[in-house]
């Protein structure tokens, strides 16, 4: 509540404002309140390190997170969006969609709303941890849901071996961004669906993000589709663990 307040106060400032105290938060404050708030398991310098982590190291850092987080940052809003999607392209491709890859599953939110729609679904995540409580989770919901540990750069699966890839919450944090978007499209039969947060690269902030997608040209671009819808959505009141500006992006293969 009185996070979504901050954002909201933020959000009238003028954005010469806004900027000049981010800079001054990013400058003298901002590492040291995340290693107060966090301790020890949160790796504070992710954006300096991330480009030379071992893929040990990655899973290793994101099975902290999990062991620390119990949440996605996707709520019941953002699911039926991306059911719409998926519904909206078996319509213009006039094909029934059966399977769906769904990457950085995280707590499964989204993957279990995609079973409970009637779809097929795998999901990837890096992080055992994930794994293991989204599957704990599905269970008690009695989804029935494909479960793989591995990395977005490297999708474990042959060419266009699903319908649509669903990814949302997590292109901004995969080390390679051309070589997960390559992933994407080659294993991809109709579609992909993506969410990421709109916003600009900050050197410390609560996240692990590596990747920043501040305008819906940067996503456009990143995927180089010529068939595709993008738009903003406002997450402010979301109940999910991000409250702020994101991208949609649907891109037809
Ligand atoms: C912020 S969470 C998003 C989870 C969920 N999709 C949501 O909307 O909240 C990012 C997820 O990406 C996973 N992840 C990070 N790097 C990855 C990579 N290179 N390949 C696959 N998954 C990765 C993390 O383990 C984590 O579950």
């Amino acid at each position: 509540m009185a996070h979504k307040a901050y954002i909201k106060f933020k959000n009238l400032l003028p954005a010469s404002l806004k900027e000049a105290l981010s800079s001054i938060n990013q400058r003298f404050f901002a590492r040291r309140t995340l290693q107060r708030k966090y301790g020890s398991w949160f790796e504070v310098d992710w954006r300096k390190k991330f480009r030379t982590m071992s893929d040990e190291e990655w899973i290793r850092a994101y099975d902290d997170v999990w062991k620390n987080h119990h949440n996605d940052c996707l709520d019941e809003t953002d699911s039926d969006l991306i059911l719409g999607a998926i519904a909206k392209t078996s319509q213009r491709t006039q094909t029934p969609i059966s399977t769906v890859l769904e990457i950085g599953c995280g707590y499964g939110t989204l993957a279990i709303a995609m079973t409970k729609a009637g779809y097929g679904v795998t999901c990837l995540d890096v992080s055992t941890e994930a794994l293991r409580k989204a599957e704990e989770r599905a269970k008690g919901e009695n989804a029935q849901i494909t479960w793989h540990q591995g990395f977005a750069e490297n999708i474990p699966f042959p060419d266009k071996s699903f319908d649509v890839i669903t990814c949302c919450h997590t292109l901004e944090h995969v080390k390679d961004l051309s070589q997960t978007v390559n992933a994407m499209k080659r294993v991809a039969r109709l579609a992909v669906v993506v969410l990421v947060p709109k916003q600009r690269f900050r050197l410390y902030a609560e996240n692990y993000h590596t990747q920043f997608f501040s305008t819906q040209e940067d996503l456009i671009r990143t995927f180089g589709l010529s068939d595709y819808e993008c738009t903003e959505i406002d997450c402010i009141e979301h109940e999910g663990e991000f409250q702020g500006e994101a991208l949609f992006y649907v891109g037809y293969i």
